[in-house]
């Protein structure tokens, strides 16, 4: 089946999800596109399933995802879809900094009037080395308070992407579409 993924991305992590999850989709036999929403992706209708995804800058999802999914939206809400978003808060053991994140995702699917069947979180990066100097000073504070305890070195960088979570996540949207085709098909 045809799936496409468009991400929206600041530093690269959710390029990299969405890629890792394309070659899971591979695996499992279907056709899939990434696009970044930034770069003319292609609209919804050619495709069984889209998922789109889009990490968390200062509260707030990409501008290019919203736009895509306004401009999509009636084609998104025909077919089986999925929103994945991607957040340092998603690496907080703290719970309260989950449901923030959740807040933040319901507010603007709601906002949008797009109803996804599946939305999945993960946690993101800390990517240092693409940061200038007062982005360094300002992650590290943020990171201090998300992970408490946790030595942070401004000359190195964080993956806190949970890579079996992701796969799992995957598979759960590529178990849905299968269903969705054999409920077509009797
Ligand atoms: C300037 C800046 C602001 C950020 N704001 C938030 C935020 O409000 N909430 C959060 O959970 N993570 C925040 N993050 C962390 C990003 O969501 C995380 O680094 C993610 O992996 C970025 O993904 P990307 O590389 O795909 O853009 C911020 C990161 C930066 C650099």
């Amino acid at each position: 089946m045809n799936i496409l993924i468009v991400y929206g991305t600041a530093e690269g992590q959710t390029q990299k999800i969405a890629s890792f999850m394309a070659n899971i989709f591979h695996e499992n036999g279907h056709n899939v596109v990434t696009a970044n929403a930034t770069e003319n992706p292609p609209t919804p209708e050619e495709f069984d399933a889209i998922l789109i995804g889009s990490s968390i800058h200062l509260h707030k999802f990409k501008s290019s995802i919203k736009s895509y999914i306004k401009e999509n939206l009636m084609g998104l809400n025909e077919k089986l879809t999925g929103f994945f978003s991607v957040s340092l808060a998603m690496a907080s053991n703290n719970p309260e900094e989950h449901e923030a994140v959740k807040e933040i995702t319901t507010s603007f699917l709601s906002k949008l009037n797009w109803k996804p069947k599946h939305i999945y979180h993960m946690a993101g990066a800390l990517k240092f080395s693409k940061y200038d100097y007062l982005k360094k000073m300002t992650m590290r504070t943020i990171a201090k308070k998300e992970r408490p305890g946790e030595e942070i070195d401004i000359n190195l960088d964080y993956e806190y992407t949970d890579w079996k979570k992701v796969e799992t996540q995957t598979l759960n949207f590529a178990e849905s579409l299968q269903k969705l085709k054999l409920h077509e098909q009797t």
